[in-house]
Parts: structure tokens; sequence; C-alpha cells
């Protein structure tokens, strides 16, 4: 049983680093073997935005960085922790590289069953709005559960040793993740949020000004007041129609990207035409 982190922070033995191997050594205290990569030890180009991982498997235009080992360490372990400090209210640029990078993943779609639990660091109370929102978007992608997540305010570098509870907190969840492993148990463990697939707590208000939908999720539900209270309902099943679900992701694979690469080719002729003047345009 492998339980791997993927860190993050640049910050060596900063507080991700070290809620990480807290959260490892309790993975560990359960007989996990473990594991933690340092994103910014790693190559990580951006997306060239070229699409042919979309149509070939396992093809990429980008042969000389590290993201395929990266993701052969995620296909190699059983469970994932995924640390990441927030950074001006979202998680870190070289995380969302990474988040860029899945869409080689996409073939992958649905034969994944693994869980995972985040872990955020961040300094100030409420400046964090964007960072769950993320991860949950990277675990997804990757195909993997969310069964925990964690949130740390804890601001000069390592010291959140300081913070008994908070290590604590980091431990229990790394045996958490090895016993769900164990279990096989994937359910979600951490406190309920709004979202009834994501468990986040944030939503946007739709134009109908009653309708709202979980970002992250597509999953909508009507808002309304009770005793005071905001409170949103959704259908028993809302969850079902969540973008992640390797259904819903088939579908969209299927009948929205697949289509689209025939009216790419269709269309190669008159695209030159006409962007002929853009590439001619500020050249010198
Ligand atoms: C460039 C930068 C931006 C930051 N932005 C935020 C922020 O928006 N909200 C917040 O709560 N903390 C923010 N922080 C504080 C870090 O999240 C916090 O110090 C965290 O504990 C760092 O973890 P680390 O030691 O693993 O890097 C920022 C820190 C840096 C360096």
């Amino acid at each position: 049983m492998k339980v791997l982190a993927l860190n993050g922070s640049f910050r060596k033995n900063g507080n991700t680093e070290i809620l990480l191997k807290q959260a490892l050594m309790g993975a560990e205290s359960e007989g996990a073997a473990v594991e933690m990569l340092r994103l910014t030890d790693y190559k990580i180009e951006p997306c060239r935005g070229c699409g042919l991982c979309l149509f070939r498997e396992n093809v990429c235009q980008v042969q000389d960085d590290d993201v395929n080992f990266i993701f052969s360490k995620v296909d190699g372990c059983e469970g994932m922790i995924l640390g990441t400090p927030c950074y001006f209210l979202e998680l870190t640029a070289v995380v969302k590289q990474l988040i860029d990078r899945c869409w080689i993943l996409g073939h992958k779609i649905g034969k994944i069953k693994k869980p995972a639990t985040v872990i955020i660091p961040y300094a100030t109370r409420g400046w964090i709005p964007y960072v769950s929102v993320q991860s949950n978007i990277l675990l997804n992608l990757m195909g993997l559960t969310k069964i925990n997540e964690i949130t740390v305010c804890t601001q000069g570098i390592s010291e959140v040793v300081l913070d008994e509870e908070a290590m604590d907190l980091a431990y229990g969840l790394g045996k958490e993740i090895a016993v769900a492993i164990k279990e096989k148990d994937f359910a979600y463990k951490g406190a309920t949020g709004i979202c009834p697939s994501c468990h986040d707590w944030l939503v946007r208000i739709l134009k109908d000004h009653e309708t709202v939908e979980c970002p992250t999720c597509g999953v909508r539900g009507k808002l309304s007041i009770i005793n005071g209270k905001i409170s949103v309902q959704f259908e028993e099943n809302a969850w079902a129609d969540s973008r992640f679900r390797p259904d819903v992701q088939y579908n969209h694979f299927t009948y929205h990207i697949a289509p689209s690469k025939d009216y790419f080719l269709r269309t190669k002729e008159e695209r030159k035409i006409k962007t002929q003047k853009y590439k001619e345009y500020l050249t010198k």
C-alpha cells in the first residue's frame, strides 16, 4: 500500500511540507509505504494546447519535462495527499501548471479508483476561497476521490510545528487515507459543505436569482432562506450531474471534444486564409 504526497510549496520544510510529512507518518503507522514529491523540484512545462493527447492516447508535444514521471508516480500509488499553500487566494502556480497538463489523463477517466486528501496551509483567515475548488479540479482530473480536506492557518516558515492541533489533524488525515485504502471505503469524511458532489462551500448565483451552481461540479440547486439561514436545496441525485463524474466526462469527450476534430480538419483551408493577416500583424 503506497501513499504519495504531492507538495505544491517551494519552501523546503515549510508548513506544507511539514504537514504532509506528518500525514505520511500517520499513513506509515497504518502500514503504508510513503513518498513525497516536491513539485518545484521537477520540470513542469505549460500545456501547449495542441490537443494531441485528446485524440491519441499518451501523445504530448512536450517530451522533455517531468510530468509523465509525476503522473507515473500517481499511477503507482494507492492513495494521494495533495498539499498546497494558498497564494493570492488560489493554489500555487506549479500546481496549476500540473492541472493544465491533465488532459493527457483523459483516456483513463473512470478507470482509476483511489482516495485522496488535501492539506492547505494559509496565513489569513478567509483569504483562501479558490484553493478547494482548484484542488478538487486536480483530483477529479486525476480520477481520484477526495475523502477529506484540512485548512491550517499558519504563516511563517515552519511555524506550523507550534500548532499541536494542526499537527494531530494532519497525522490523523494520513492514518485515515491508509485506512480508507485498506477498507476500500472512499466515502467523504470531512465536514459537509454545500455541494453534494465536491462538498465545497462556494456557489455561483445564476441570473434567475434563485438557482445556484457549484462552479467546480456544475451541480445546480435552488437557493432559499429558511429561518433566516441561507439554504440550498439540491435534487436528491444532483451529484450525478457533476461534470467530473466519469460518465459525464465520457459524454463531454465523446459528444463535444471528439467531434470538434472533424470541424477543425474541414475548415483548414478557410482558417489558413483568414488567419494570414494576424500572422503578418505585429511581426516586426
Ligand atoms: C506569494 C504569497 C502569497 C500568499 N497569499 C496568501 C493568500 O492569498 N491567503 C493566505 O491566507 N495566505 C497567503 N500566503 C501565505 C501562505 O499561504 C502561508 O504562509 C503558508 O503557511 C505557506 O506555506 P509553506 O510554508 O508551505 O509555503 C501567501 C504567501 C505567499 C508567499
